[in-house]
């Protein structure tokens, strides 16, 4: 399927998924696409033009009206946006809209790291190498609350760890694509690791794979 070298990296929020990817893309010289920013933009338009994100008819519509300036709405990490993309990402209708592109992306030489939530179990099951990059739910929320205090936001340490814990279990349980680790991904848990760590057990893992 992939024509490019296609690195896939999935995981729950604030896991280092993003940070790994962007370092591996760097490193190998590939693409980097972020896939949570696609349905962060599906449900940023859709709350924007007033609609439901448990409608499935009104989000697939904003999906396949998606434009590329969605993808740099200020609003995109907004937390109401953040529990808006988690449910709007259960409906399948929306999901096969968001495919088409980010096969492309994977397709376009030489190639790209994706990270998302089923990279490596939907979106492209026969990438080169399978990454799925967790962390403890304590940490991950921590991590949260650092970022978002260094974006001088007052944040509630309870209430982030209370609705990152209500989207991993609606990511976790959908009946689509939900997250868990593809056939074949290397696990890595980042609770006790620090970012170099993490890409050196990836990178000796895709290097082992033959890339
Ligand atoms: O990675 P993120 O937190 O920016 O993703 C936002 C939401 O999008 C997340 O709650 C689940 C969904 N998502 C998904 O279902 N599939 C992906 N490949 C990426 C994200």
């Amino acid at each position: 399927m992939a024509r490019g070298r296609v690195i896939a990296v999935d995981g729950p929020a604030a896991s280092g998924k993003g940070t790994l990817a962007r370092r591996l893309a760097a490193h190998y010289r590939l693409n980097f696409l972020d896939t949570g920013l696609l349905y962060r933009a599906v449900a940023a338009r859709l709350l924007g033009a007033g609609g439901e994100p448990h409608d499935a008819v009104a989000a697939e519509a904003a999906a396949l009206s998606l434009d590329p300036s969605d993808l740099k709405r200020a609003d995109l990490r907004e937390e109401r946006v953040s529990q808006a993309a988690s449910i709007v990402a259960a409906h399948q209708p929306v999901r096969t809209a968001l495919l088409k592109y980010q096969r492309a992306v994977g397709r376009t030489l030489p190639g790209a790291v994706l990270d998302g939530r089923d990279i490596g179990t939907v979106v492209f099951p026969d990438a080169e190498a399978k990454l799925f990059v967790t962390a403890s739910l304590e940490v991950r929320a921590l991590r949260r609350v650092k970022q978002l205090r260094e974006k001088r936001n007052k944040a509630i340490g309870s209430r982030v760890l209370a609705e990152m814990k209500e989207r991993d279990a609606r990511d976790g349980s959908r009946a689509v694509a939900p997250l868990k680790p593809a056939d074949g991904a290397l696990v890595i848990d980042t609770t006790d690791l620090d970012a170099d760590e993490v890409f050196h057990q990836a990178v000796r893992f895709i290097d082992s794979k033959g890339g």
